[in-house]
C-alpha cells in the first residue's frame, strides 16, 4: 500500500496516486478500477486531500456507482471548511441504500403511462432521456444502467419491434441546416478544456445555447470550479457576495474603447449578455478605459450602439477608470505586503520569451512605496519605472506589470493621473468590485487565470470565476483596427462600415439582421477551440432570417426585352401576389403584366447546352405569377450582334402545357442601381504568410464591389424606405439604400439566395 492508502492501478498521468502505491495488490476488480478512474478524473484540486478517504470508500464498495462518487465530490466541495464527517458524507451519498429492480420497474411503468400519448405518436423517436431523469428524481440511487434497460424493455413491450418507418432516416426538414464550416485549430488542450458543452447538437439561438448547452457554476459556488483557489476567507466573501447580488448571475462585456466592434465581439456580447439573460441575471457594459492614448469619444458611442443593435440592454454602464482610486490604494497594499515592487527595467528588456529577472525584485518595501508615490506624483519620466506584481504566469512569464507611467490626459479623469493600471491588474479587480459572478473571456486569457485568482486573493477580496470560450474568427477578412484603417487609407474600402468589412456597423449596413448574427454566434457554440469560420456560415444564418422577414419582389439585373406578339389583355394587367408564397396570409402586393416584359439575359440561350431548362429557340418557359408560357418566334439584334428584343407568343399555363421552368420578369419597370458585394479578399486567411506571401493588401479582390443598373417592379417604389429588405426572386436578398431618390432606386445586395448562386 502506498502513502495514499490505495491499491495499485495506473490511473492517469495527472493522477494523485503516488507511484509508491503500485504493485502491492496486483490486479484490482475492473468495476472498482472504473470507479477510481471516474474519481480521479472528476476530483478537483481544492478537495484533492480527500483522495485517500474517497478511494477507501470506493474500495470498500460503499461508493459503488458514479452517482455516489459525484455526490461525494459535491458534498466535499460544499463542506470545504473544517474536518469531514464520514458519517454525514456516507449519508449524503446514500451509502447502503438499495434500490430493487421491482422499484425501478414500478416507477418506469408509472412514467410510461404518463407519457403514453407522446410515446405512441413518436414511437422510437421519443426521447427517453427525461424519463431517466424523472426516475432518478424519485429513486435517487437507482443504477443508471438498470433504469435505462428497464425503460427500453417497457418501450418495446408497448410499441412492438421497430417497423420500417421507425428505421427510416429522419426527414430532411428536421436536420440542422447550414452546418457551419468550422475548422478546429490543431491544438485543443483536453485537460484545460474548461467549458463543458454538449457537442451532439447545435443550438439555434443564444438562449437555447445558454440554457441547455453551457454549464457554468451557480452564483456563489465559485469554489466548485476547477482551479479556483480557496483561502480561509473565501466562504465569508462568497456569502457577502451572494447578499449583494441576491444570487443572480452577473456578467460584464468589457471592451476597450479604442476601436470598432467586429464579428468577434458579437460573440463576446452574446455570451456575456446572453448568459445573463438566459439565467435571469444582469450584464454590465464596462468600458475598460485604462489606456488613455487610444480612446476616443466616438468609440464609446459606437460600442453602446452595437450592443443595443444586437438586442441587449446593459443593466449598467461602468468604466474601469471609475475605480482608479481604489486600484491605486490596493497597489499600495500589495507593496506593503511585499507582493509588488517598483522596477526600472526598460520595456524592451521585459519582452521576449525569457527576459532576465528584475534586479529590483527584492528591494525594500519602503523604497517601493516611496518610488510608487513618486511615479504617481509625476516625479519620474515615462518608461523609467513600473510597478510589478510578484507572480509567475502559466507560460512562465515573470512578474507582470501592474502600473506604468503615461503623461497623457484621460478621456474621463483628465490630468488627475499619470500612472495607469494594466489589463492584468485592472481586469480582475474591476470584476471583483462589480461582484461579477462569471468573468467570461476568450481562450487567450486562460494563461492569465492564475494571476486573476492570485491578485484577488492577495488583496483578500471577492474572487469571481474566469471561464474561457473560443474566439470567433471569420475568414476572407481582417478585423484589426490598424489593418482596416490601412484599407480605408488606401481606398480599398470606403469607411469602417463599408459593407465588405466584418465590423458590426458594416454588417448592419449590408443588411444583416442582428438576429441572424446572434443565431450564428449560437451555432458556433462556446467551446474552447479556436475557429476560423467561413463567412458562408454567417450568410446562411442571414438567409434563414431574411427568408422569413424579407418579402419577395421581382427584379431583373441584366435585362433583355421581350415582346409578346399576341398579348391577350387590353393594356397592362394588375396581378396580386403574396409577399411570402408559403404563407400568403402575411401580406400581398400588386405587380403589373404587359405586352413588353424584361427577363434576365441569362434566362435565354440561343445555343443552349444540354440540361438548360429555360428559354431557347425550341424550348418554352413560364413567366412566374403571370400564368403564361412564352415561346420564341424571333430574335432582334443590333449591328454588333447584341440582342435587343425577343419576340414571343404567349399561351396559358395548363395541365397539358407545363413549362420546364418559371422565370422572373418585370414589366413597366423602374430603374434601379444595384450594388453587388463579394468577399474583399481572395484567400481565407489573408493575414497568413504562407497563404498570402505579399501581405493582405496584395490579396484584395478587385471585383468585390460591382454596380449594375437593373429593373425592378414599379410597385416597389411605394414601399422602398431605406433599409427595407426584399428577396428578389431567384437572385438574392437586397436592402434599399438611403441613396434612393424618386425615380432612382438604389439597392445593396445583402446575400445571394444560395451559397453558390450564379454571379450576376
Ligand atoms: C459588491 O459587493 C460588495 C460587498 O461584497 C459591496 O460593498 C459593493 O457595493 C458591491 N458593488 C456592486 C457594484 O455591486
Ligand atoms: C424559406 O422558408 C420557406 C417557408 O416559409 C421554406 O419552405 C423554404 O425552404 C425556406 N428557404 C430557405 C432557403 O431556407
Ligand atoms: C397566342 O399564340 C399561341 C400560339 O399560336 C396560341 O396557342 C395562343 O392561344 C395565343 N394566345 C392568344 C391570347 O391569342
Ligand atoms: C432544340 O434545338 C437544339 C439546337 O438548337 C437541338 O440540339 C435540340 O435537340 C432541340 N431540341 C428539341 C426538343 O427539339
Ligand atoms: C454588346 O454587348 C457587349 C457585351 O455585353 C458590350 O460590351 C457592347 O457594348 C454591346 N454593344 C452595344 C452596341 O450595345
Ligand atoms: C450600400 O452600400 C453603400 C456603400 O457601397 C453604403 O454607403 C450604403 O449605406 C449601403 N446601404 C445599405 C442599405 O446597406
Amino acid at each position: 500500500m502506498g502513502e495514499c492508502g490505495l491499491v495499485s492501478i495506473a490511473i492517469c498521468s495527472c493522477c494523485f496516486f503516488s507511484s509508491t502505491c503500485a504493485n502491492k495488490y496486483g490486479v484490482i476488480n475492473p468495476d472498482v478500477g472504473t470507479l477510481l478512474y471516474h474519481l480521479a478524473s472528476k476530483i478537483k484540486l481544492q478537495i484533492s486531500h480527500n483522495i485517500a478517504l474517497l478511494s477507501k470508500l470506493v474500495a470498500e464498495r460503499k461508493l459503488d456507482t458514479t452517482q455516489r462518487i459525484d455526490a461525494a465530490l459535491e458534498y466535499l466541495l460544499q463542506n470545504i471548511e473544517g474536518t469531514v464527517s464520514v458519517e454525514k458524507l456516507e449519508k449524503h451519498c446514500g451509502v447502503g441504500v438499495v434500490v430493487t429492480p421491482e422499484e425501478i420497474e414500478r416507477e418506469v411503468e408509472i412514467l410510461i403511462k404518463k407519457h403514453k400519448d407522446e410515446i405512441l405518436e413518436k414511437r422510437y423517436r421519443f426521447n427517453s432521456g427525461p424519463l431517466m431523469q424523472e426516475v432518478r428524481k424519485i429513486l435517487q440511487w437507482a443504477d443508471g444502467k438498470a433504469v435505462k434497460s428497464e425503460i427500453e424493455i417497457q418501450l418495446l413491450v408497448l410499441l412492438g419491434p421497430k417497423s420500417e418507418t421507425d428505421l427510416a432516416p429522419v426527414s430532411k426538414q428536421k436536420q440542422v441546416k447550414a452546418k457551419p464550416a468550422v475548422k478546429k485549430s490543431d491544438k485543443m488542450d483536453e485537460k484545460t478544456e474548461k467549458i463543458e458543452e454538449e457537442k451532439s447538437s447545435e443550438a439555434r439561438t443564444i438562449s437555447e445555447l445558454m440554457k441547455t448547452k453551457v454549464h457554468f457554476h451557480k452564483p456563489g459556488e465559485n469554489y466548485k470550479t476547477e482551479g479556483y483557489v480557496i483561502t480561509p476567507n473565501t466562504h465569508n466573501l462568497l456569502k457577502e457576495h451572494l447578499k449583494v447580488t441576491g444570487g443572480k448571475v452577473r456578467t460584464r462585456f468589457p471592451p476597450e474603447p479604442n476601436g470598432i466592434l467586429h464579428i468577434g465581439h458579437a460573440k463576446a456580447i452574446n455570451i456575456n449578455f446572453g448568459y445573463a439573460e438566459a439565467h435571469d441575471g444582469v450584464c454590465y457594459l464596462r468600458y475598460d478605459d485604462t489606456n488613455p492614448e487610444k480612446e476616443e469619444e466616438k468609440f464609446f458611442i459606437a460600442i453602446r450602439e452595437m450592443v443595443e443593435w444586437l438586442g441587449y440592454k446593459p443593466a449598467k454602464i461602468t468604466y474601469s477608470s471609475d475605480n482608479f482610486q481604489q486600484l491605486y490604494e490596493w497597489a499600495i497594499k500589495l507593496i506593503e505586503k511585499g507582493l509588488a515592487y517598483v522596477c526600472h527595467q526598460k520595456s524592451e528588456e521585459m519582452k521576449g520569451f525569457n527576459p532576465p529577472p528584475s534586479p529590483w525584485r527584492e528591494r525594500p518595501i519602503s523604497e517601493s512605496l516611496q518610488l510608487f508615490q513618486d511615479m504617481k506624483n509625476g516625479k519620474l519620466e515615462e518608461g523609467e519605472a513600473t510597478l510589478r506584481m510578484k507572480l509567475t504566469l502559466e507560460e512562465g512569464k515573470q512578474d507582470p506589470v501592474a502600473y506604468r507611467i503615461k503623461y497623457f490626459p484621460h478621456h474621463r479623469t483628465g490630468d488627475q493621473w499619470c500612472i495607469y493600471p494594466t489589463y492584468d491588474y485592472t481586469h480582475c479587480l474591476c470584476d471583483s468590485l462589480e461582484n461579477i459572478t462569471h468573468s467570461l473571456c476568450t481562450k487567450e486569457f486562460q494563461s492569465r487565470r492564475s494571476s486573476y485568482y492570485w491578485l484577488c486573493n492577495a488583496l483578500d477580496i471577492y474572487c469571481p470565476v474566469q471561464w474561457e470560450y473560443g474566439r470567433l474568427n471569420v475568414g476572407y477578412t481582417v478585423v484589426s483596427k490598424r489593418k482596416i484603417a490601412k484599407l480605408i487609407d488606401e481606398g480599398f474600402v470606403n469607411d469602417w462600415d463599408d459593407p465588405r468589412l466584418f465590423t458590426l456597423t458594416a454588417l448592419r449596413r449590408r443588411g444583416f439582421p442582428a438576429e441572424a448574427i446572434n443565431n450564428f454566434c449560437a451555432q458556433m457554440g462556446v467551446t474552447g477551440a479556436q475557429v476560423v469560420v467561413d463567412p458562408a456560415a454567417l450568410e446562411a444564418a442571414v438567409r434563414d432570417v431574411l427568408n422569413i422577414t424579407a418579402p419577395r419582389m421581382m427584379a431583373v439585373l441584366n435585362p433583355v426585352r421581350v415582346t409578346i406578339s399576341n398579348y391577350s389583355d387590353e393594356g397592362p394587367r394588375t396581378i396580386n401576389v403574396p409577399d411570402f408564397p408559403s404563407e400568403p396570409e402575411k401580406g400581398r402586393h400588386d405587380i403589373i403584366f404587359d405586352d413588353t416584359v424584361y427577363i434576365e439575359e441569362s434566362d435565354f440561350k440561343e445555343n443552349a447546352e444540354k440540361g438548360f431548362r429555360r428559354l431557347t429557340p425550341n424550348q418554352s418557359v413560364g413567366l412566374k405569377h403571370a400564368g403564361v408560357v412564352i415561346t420564341l418566334q424571333s430574335v432582334e439584334k443590333d449591328a454588333s450582334g447584341n440582342i435587343t428584343n425577343l419576340i414571343v407568343k404567349q399561351q396559358a399555363v395548363s395541365d397539358t402545357n407545363k413549362p420546364k421552368a418559371f422565370i422572373h420578369w418585370v414589366a413597366k419597370p423602374s430603374l434601379a442601381s444595384v450594388r453587388l458585394y463579394e468577399p474583399l479578399f481572395r484567400h481565407k486567411n489573408p493575414e497568413d504568410q504562407n497563404e498570402v506571401p505579399n501581405g493582405y493588401l496584395s490579396d484584395i479582390n478587385s471585383q468585390s464591389k460591382k454596380e449594375v443598373v437593373g429593373y425592378v417592379d414599379a410597385g416597389i417604389l411605394d414601399n422602398a424606405k431605406p433599409f427595407t429588405q426584399y428577396q428578389f426572386e431567384r437572385i438574392g436578398f437586397f436592402s434599399v439604400d438611403p441613396d434612393t431618390k424618386p425615380g432612382k432606386l438604389v439597392f445593396n445586395r445583402t446575400v445571394t439566395l444560395k451559397e453558390d448562386s450564379a454571379k450576376v
